[in-house]
């Protein structure tokens, strides 16, 4: 998305936790004559999070397009999650995104505009098992980009999210070494394969452009397919359900 973004001439300004990655990415794109900026940041800092915006607001002067795109994710069973995890996932994931976009709110609204695009997941609308932090930061950061988009419309702010399936990233680093899960998850698509990263660089070009300057309040997903092949079922149900006495058969659903 970063390199998409540079490509189409913006300047922009890389922001992670740690500064090697940074680093490395600034070195990789100024050899190639791309304009970036980075700027380290433990986005769930707020102290940070105001030296950032001041960062751009200083040295850039502008902010265009906001990327809120970090995120963590840990699986663990639902009755017992534990609440540290439940707050560090809400606090990156949620608001995090939501701080940083009041922020940079205050600058897009003093130039007249800017679109703002934040990653969520399938997640958002589908049921995954034994996330339940994930599941309900991505609900949220779909729902928190709607009230963006409605109450900064009339700044001239656009406010869309982007859905990612399952992609080949740092995040599934050892997940990716089983090639039955894998396969499993490339089964769920309509291409029957996972994404690439490089595969989320058109839509995030084209909501960052003018291109999509009536294009607000949106969930766009970029699955191959997945979400929209959702009513995937394979399930043969032999048993009855009893309650007070009532036998409900349950119907044998086995359809793809
Ligand atoms: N990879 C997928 O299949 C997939 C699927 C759906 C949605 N997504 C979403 O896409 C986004 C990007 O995911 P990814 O796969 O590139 O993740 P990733 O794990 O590869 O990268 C996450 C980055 O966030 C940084 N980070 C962690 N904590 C931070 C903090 N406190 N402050 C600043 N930076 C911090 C990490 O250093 C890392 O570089 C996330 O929001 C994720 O939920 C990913």
């Amino acid at each position: 998305m970063t390199e998409a973004l540079l490509r189409a001439g913006a300047t922009t300004v890389l922001v992670d936790v740690d500064q090697q990655p940074l680093d490395e990415a600034r070195a990789k794109y100024h050899k190639e004559g791309l304009d970036a900026h980075s700027f380290a940041c433990d986005l769930t800092n707020s102290t940070r999070l105001d030296a950032l915006v001041d960062y751009v607001e200083s040295t850039h002067g502008r902010a265009d397009v906001l990327v809120n795109c970090t995120g963590v994710t840990t699986q663990h069973d639902s009755h017992d999650y534990p609440d540290e995890l439940w707050s560090a996932t809400l606090s990156l994931n949620l608001e995090a995104p939501f701080q940083l976009s009041k922020r940079i709110a205050r600058l897009m609204i003093a130039q007249g505009g800017g679109s703002m695009i934040h990653i969520t997941s399938i997640n958002a609308e589908q049921r995954f098992a034994f996330n339940p932090a994930y599941q309900a930061s991505k609900g949220g950061l779909r729902s928190l980009s709607k009230s963006l988009a409605n109450d900064l419309g009339p700044h001239g702010i656009r406010s869309n999210t982007v859905g990612p399936g399952y992609f080949e990233t740092s995040m599934h680093a050892g997940r990716l070494n089983d090639p039955e899960r894998v396969k499993a998850r490339a089964a769920r698509t309509m291409l029957g394969r996972i994404g690439q990263p490089a595969e989320l660089a058109g839509i995030v070009v084209l909501l960052a452009s003018d291109a999509a300057a009536y294009i607000t309040g949106q969930e766009i997903y970029v699955d191959g397919g997945w979400h929209g092949g959702s009513s995937v079922y394979n399930v043969s149900c032999a048993v009855q359900l009893t309650y007070d006495n009532v036998r409900l058969p349950c119907p044998d659903v086995s359809h793809k």
